[in-house]
C-alpha cells in the first residue's frame, strides 16, 4: 500500500495543471496514466486552439457567447469564473509558466482565429495542433518537479471509498468520502491500492462508446464510471457533442478543426450548395449542435453519405503552413484539401457533462475532486462553445490543484480495506471486442445525434443486460487494463442512457426526435 497527499488520475492538461499547481504549494503529488506515456489523451488531440482574448472583447462578450451556444442550461456563475479567470490563467501559467508559444502574426501580435458561434476572433493557436504543444511541455514539467511522482502504465480499477471499502462497518454512517484508489500495474497484472487525502479524477472523455469519435482509443469514459459507482453525483450526461466535420472514409474518423471555418471554409453538399444557411444565420458557423444536425439533415435529404468542408479557395502554401496536421492526414487519405473539398460527417466528440462539481472542481463525495472534461462544472450547459474545453481544464485544474492543496492536512480517514481478491479466469479477447462493438453501435444507433424514446428503451435494455454479463466475468478474471475498460465503458454507457432517458427537455446536444 503507497500513500500520497493528493492523488492524480489523467495526465492531460486538467491534471497536470492541478498537479503542479498542488506541488507548488509542497503537496507530494502523485500523477498517474493508463496509458504507457504521458503525451495521450484527448488533450493531445486538441486541434482548434484555447481561448485567450480578442480586440474589442471582453468577459461580457465571452459570457454571452458560452450561454448562447450553451441553450440557456449553463451555470452563470461558473461561467463567469472562466470567463474572469481564463485569459489571465492561460497567461500565467501556460506562457509565463510552462513556456507555451502560440503562434504569431506577421506583426508579433497573437494570431486570434474565429471558430463557430463566437462573436469576435479570440482563440489562441499553435497551428492545427495547440493540445500537444500544451501537453508536451507540461509533461516536461511534471517530469522535473521534485514533488510529482508520475506513473504511467497503471489503470485504476475503483476509487476507494469508506462505504464500499473499509472493514469497519460502522464507516457507512460517516459522511461518504473517497480515500484513494485501487490500481491495477498493467505490466505485473497486480493489484495495490493507493490511499490519497486528495483524489482527483481528471480522465478526460468518453467517445470510445460511440461507434465513430475524435477520441483516442483511451477515452473509455473511466472516470464517470468510477464515479458512479463510487457513489459521487453525475449530471448532463445526456448532453454528447458531435463535432460536425470529421474526415470521411470507410476507415476512420480524424478531427478536421472547426478552426477551418473560422478561418473561412465552407460546408457544401454533394453538389457544391451551401446548405446551412437553410438551418441558421450563422451558416456554417453556426452552434455546433445546429451544425452537426443540419449535416445530419442534409445527408438523409440527398440520400449521401457524406457533406464536403471547402477550403480549396485559400492560398494552398498559407494552408499548408496553417493546417499541417489536417493537409497531411487528408492527402494521405487521398484527398488534396487545397484542390478539392474534403469529405465529412459528425462524430461524437465530447461529454458536456460529468461528475458535477464545485468552482474549486469538489464533488458530492468528500475528499474527490473531478477536472476536466470528465466534470461538469456547468460552463457548457447544453452544448459547448469552441475552445472553451481547454481553458475549462486550465480554470479548473488551477482551482482544484489549488483547493486540495490548502486543505489535505485537514486529513483523511485511511480504515483497513478488505483485501483485494483476483480471479484468475483468462477472457477471451474476442469476447472483448464483440462487447465493445455492442457498446458502440447501440450507442451510435440508438444514442447518438437524434434520438428517439423507443430508440433510448432499446438502447437501455441491450446496456443493462451486457452490463450483468460483464460484471459477471470481471468478478472472476485475471484482471487486466482491457476488462478495466470495458466494465467502465458499458457502465458509462448505461449512465449516459439513463440520463438521456431521463431528461424532460430536448435541447442543445440532446435531440429528441419525438
Ligand atoms: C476543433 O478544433 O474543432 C476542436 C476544438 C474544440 O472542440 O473545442
Amino acid at each position: 500500500m503507497k500513500r500520497t497527499d493528493i492523488l492524480i488520475i489523467g495526465t492531460g492538461l486538467a491534471g497536470a495543471v492541478a498537479a503542479i499547481t498542488a506541488a507548488d504549494k509542497g503537496s507530494k503529488v502523485t500523477i498517474l496514466t493508463k496509458t504507457e506515456s504521458a503525451l495521450s489523451g484527448n488533450t493531445m488531440h486538441a486541434q482548434g486552439g484555447i481561448i485567450y482574448k480578442g480586440i474589442d472583447d471582453s468577459p461580457e462578450k465571452l459570457k454571452q457567447d458560452i450561454m448562447a451556444a450553451g441553450n440557456d442550461h449553463c451555470r452563470e456563475s461558473a461561467v463567469d469564473e472562466l470567463c474572469e479567470n481564463g485569459a489571465r490563467l492561460v497567461q500565467e501559467l501556460l506562457c509565463d509558466r510552462f513556456g507555451v508559444e502560440f503562434d504569431k502574426d506577421s506583426h508579433e501580435n497573437l494570431d486570434l482565429t474565429a471558430e463557430g458561434a463566437h462573436s469576435v476572433p479570440r482563440i489562441v493557436h499553435s497551428k492545427d495542433k495547440t493540445g500537444e504543444t500544451i501537453q508536451e511541455k507540461l509533461v516536461k514539467a511534471l517530469n522535473e518537479h521534485p514533488n510529482v511522482e508520475l506513473i504511467a502504465d497503471t489503470t485504476v480499477v475503483d476509487l476507494l471509498t469508506l462505504s464500499h471499502h473499509s472493514t469497519d462497518l460502522l464507516d457507512i454512517y460517516k459522511k461518504p468520502a473517497c480515500f484513494g484508489a485501487l490500481m491495477l500495474d498493467n505490466k505485473s497484472g497486480s493489484v495495490y491500492s493507493i490511499y490519497a487525502s486528495k483524489t482527483i479524477l481528471a480522465t478526460g472523455g468518453l467517445g470510445q462508446i460511440f461507434r465513430h469519435t475524435t477520441n483516442p482509443n483511451e477515452s473509455t469514459g473511466d472516470g464517470i464510471a468510477l464515479a458512479w459507482r463510487a457513489g459521487a453525483r453525475c449530471f448532463n450526461l445526456q448532453y454528447i457533442q458531435f463535432h460536425p466535420t470529421t474526415f470521411y472514409n470507410e476507415h476512420d474518423r480524424f478531427l478536421l478543426s472547426e478552426s477551418m471555418r473560422g478561418e473561412g471554409a465552407v460546408l457544401i453538399d454533394k453538389d457544391g450548395r451551401r446548405f446551412m444557411e437553410d438551418f441558421h444565420k450563422q451558416g456554417s458557423l453556426a452552434p455546433r449542435d445546429i451544425v452537426a444536425r443540419g449535416i445530419h439533415q442534409t445527408m438523409l435529404n440527398t440520400g449521401h453519405p457524406c457533406v464536403y468542408l471547402d477550403i480549396s479557395h485559400k492560398d494552398s502554401d498559407w494552408l499548408k503552413t496553417r493546417f499541417p496536421t489536417i493537409y497531411s492526414h487528408c492527402l494521405n487519405s487521398g484527398t488534396d484539401l487545397t484542390r478539392e473539398p474534403v469529405p465529412v460527417v459528425p462524430a461524437s466528440h465530447y461529454s458536456c457533462g460529468g461528475i458535477g462539481v464545485s468552482k474549486r472542481g469538489r464533488t458530492s463525495l468528500q475528499h474527490l475532486y473531478a477536472i476536466g472534461e470528465v466534470s461538469c462544472t456547468g460552463v457548457h450547459g447544453a452544448n459547448r462553445l469552441a475552445s472553451t474545453s481547454l481553458l475549462e481544464a486550465v480554470v479548473w485544474g488551477f482551482n482544484a490543484g489549488k483547493d486540495a492543496a490548502a486543505t489535505y492536512q485537514e486529513g483523511n480517514h485511511f480504515p483497513e480495506i478488505f483485501p483485494w481478491e483476483d480471479g484468475n479466469e483468462y477472457i477471451d479477447p474476442a469476447l472483448i471486442m464483440q462487447d465493445w462493438m455492442t457498446v458502440k453501435s447501440t450507442m451510435w444507433n440508438y444514442v447518438g445525434l437524434v434520438r428517439t424514446r423507443q430508440r433510448l428503451h432499446r438502447a437501455a435494455t441491450i446496456l443493462r443486460h451486457l452490463q450483468t454479463e460483464v460484471e459477471q466475468f470481471y468478478q472472476k478474471a485475471k484482471m487486466t487494463k482491457e476488462i478495466v475498460q470495458l466494465r467502465n465503458g458499458v457502465q458509462t454507457a448505461v449512465a449516459v442512457t439513463s440520463a438521456t432517458l431521463e431528461a424532460r427537455v430536448s435541447k442543445g446536444a440532446h435531440y429528441l426526435q419525438d
